[in-house]
């Protein structure tokens, strides 16, 4: 066994320089770690004559097999590697003790003993020298090279070990700065890979925000600035290279009628750590309003929050054609309750008629009254008082089908829902006697007061009516009755139930009933029962039909009484 320091001795020769001189210079010129070991081992197989040799490097508590070269038929084979090394293949005493003592070791396996005689892959394998040389750079073992040459009787000479030590120490600079090279090349590569990914990553965000409308925005609180995403820009009609706009700016252009429910929806999430989703409109800078939808929550750090990110999303497109839609229902409703006053229009001119008849009566008794020779001024004013009575009474009908006519927005208020069905059944009165059909009234509801639209329920009930007595027009050998009835459950709801001695419904028919555009009638438009239905339904309460025994149909609606 053998110890050298690095140190080329006297008797190293000329030629001996020379390979020297040409092994340095491969080594420093080796362009990548790869192209350095082939070097390395290139040179070791020159140099010594070996006919296996291992670049090996410890990593942690294990030992990497760099590369490899070793003797084969068509000459020397030189292999990159990188595994694990085997123990099988290696002499673990030999290379552990290498490491331990960062010595270069030999041992003349078979001719001399050693103290590595034991070690089991000796064993199996000798009759060669095995020799470790450790590559060191500043006290620290970088990796080392274990070879196998043919035996010699006598230890190496001085110089021979000293060019091994020189070119191992020379080994280990190159190897540390290839490896130090390839690190940084690898860290380049993720970091070009990963630079790639975010690039991709940002594209299809930007892409995702521009399909759904959706804009995202991070907001800085304590520089007060809303940082942009492209989209962001887009829908609020922003420089898209601006990217960033003060929260204050963007506050002022919130919708004065939603600026301070937004604002303060913001502040309490900001105070609680919750999220939050608000509804909004938007000024653009052109004057054109945006409806938007926007959902956001702060983002805590070390339990305080820092920034607050969220989305924004342009429903404008949805909110103009839910307004759409809402239009043409109303309009349909209307046209549906100008049809109804249209069917009912002799039965309402006799009810305005009644009362202008009975003023003309009233105006020639208080004329007759006057024209006595001793006029009954008592009697002519009672006339008057008739006539002033009767006018109030017609003027009401007028403005109530006015009203019923005119397209004017839902107003909830309280209502005794018994006035409604009153005035409903006496436009539809003279239709009912025009056709004999008989009413029956059976207004047993203590409780009528509910919260609802009294001309959308005025449309309810004559709706229901009406189809009731045009049920009936058919029915010619029996009596036509049509039976009105209220009555409450649990003192919560009241019931308006509305039956008729018409032919019924069918199976069939009741499962299009409230279907719009639903008729079976000539001129039936179809769409009564639908309107009605979404009438109740927006008055919390349900509207049903049945057969009724033994004859007719039942249709009766629910609404909840209201709460004094
Ligand atoms: N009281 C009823 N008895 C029998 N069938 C009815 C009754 N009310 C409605 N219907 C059926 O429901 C259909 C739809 O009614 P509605 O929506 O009011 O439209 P329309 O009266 O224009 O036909 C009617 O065509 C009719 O077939
Ligand atoms: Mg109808």
């Amino acid at each position: 066994m053998k110890h050298q320091k690095l140190q080329i001795s006297d008797d190293v020769s000329n030629q001996q320089l020379s390979k020297l001189l040409r092994a340095s210079k491969a080594i420093a010129e080796a362009v990548d770690y790869a192209t350095l070991l082939h070097t390395l081992l290139s040179i070791i197989v020159e140099q010594t004559g070996a006919k296996r040799v291992l670049i090996l490097k410890p990593q942690r508590d294990s030992l990497i097999l760099e590369a490899r070269a070793h003797s084969a038929s068509e000459g020397v084979l030189i292999e990159p590697v990188r595994c694990e090394a085997n123990w099988d293949e290696l002499p673990k005493s030999l290379i552990n003790t290498a490491i331990q003592t960062q010595k270069l070791l030999y041992a003349n396996i078979g001719q001399q003993s050693t103290p590595y005689d034991l070690d089991p892959y000796f064993q199996r394998f000798s009759g060669f020298t095995a020799l470790c040389l450790p590559m060191i750079k500043q006290n620290k073992l970088i990796a080392l090279f274990y070879m196998e040459l043919n035996s010699k009787e006598e230890s190496f000479s001085e110089s021979y070990l000293s060019v091994l030590t020189f070119l191992a120490t020379h080994a280990a600079a190159a190897i540390e700065a290839a490896c130090l090279q390839r690190r940084i090349d690898e860290v380049s590569l993720q970091h070009r890979q990963l630079e790639r990914a975010l690039r991709l990553a940002d594209k299809s965000l930007a892409l995702g925000e521009k399909i759904s409308r959706t804009g995202s925005w991070r907001w800085d609180l304590h520089k007060n600035t809303l940082v942009c995403s492209k989209e962001f820009c887009h829908i609020f009609g922003l420089d898209p290279q601006r990217r960033s706009i003060l929260f204050t700016e963007f506050a002022a252009c919130i919708h004065p009628d939603d600026k301070d429910a937004v604002l303060d929806q913001i502040n309490h999430s900001i105070q609680t750590g919750t999220a939050i989703n608000v509804e909004y409109r938007f000024l653009k800078a052109d004057g054109s309003v945006l409806y938007l939808t926007g959902q956001g929550c702060p983002v805590f750090s070390t339990g305080k929050h820092i920034d607050y990110v969220g989305t924004v999303n342009d429903v404008t497109a949805q909110r103009a054609a839910e307004n759409a839609l809402r239009a043409a229902q109303e309009e349909l409703a209307r046209v549906s309750r100008i049809t109804t006053v249209g069917q009912l229009s002799s039965s309402i001119a006799h009810e305005i008629n009644q009362p202008l008849m009975s003023i003309v009566a009233n105006a020639g008794a208080g004329l007759r009254w006057l024209h006595r020779p001793v006029p009954d001024l008592q009697q002519v004013s009672a006339s008057l008082q008739a006539i002033a009575t009767e006018g109030q009474r017609a003027g009401q009908v007028v403005e109530s089908l006015r009203t019923l006519t005119k397209n004017t927005k839902v107003v909830l208020s309280v209502l005794d829902i018994h006035d409604v069905l009153k005035f409903s059944l006496s436009i539809a009165r003279r239709e009912m006697e025009r056709r004999h059909v008989s009413l029956i009234l059976n207004l047993d509801s203590k409780l009528s007061h509910i919260r609802g639209d009294m001309v959308q329920l005025q449309q309810v009930i004559l709706n229901l009516v009406m189809n009731a007595i045009e049920a009936m027009s058919e029915v010619s050998n029996k009596s036509r009755e049509l039976i009105i009835s209220t009555f409450t459950e649990k003192d919560q709801v009241i019931f308006i139930k509305i039956e008729d001695t018409g032919p019924g419904i069918s199976n069939q028919i009741k499962d299009h009933l409230f279907d719009a555009f639903y008729t079976t009638k000539k001129d039936g438009m179809g769409i009564g029962l639908a309107i009605c239905h979404s009438i109740i339904n927006m008055h919390g309460g349900k509207l049903s039909a049945a057969a009724r025994q033994p004859v007719g149909s039942v249709f009766s609606f629910s609404i909840p009484i209201a709460k004094k």
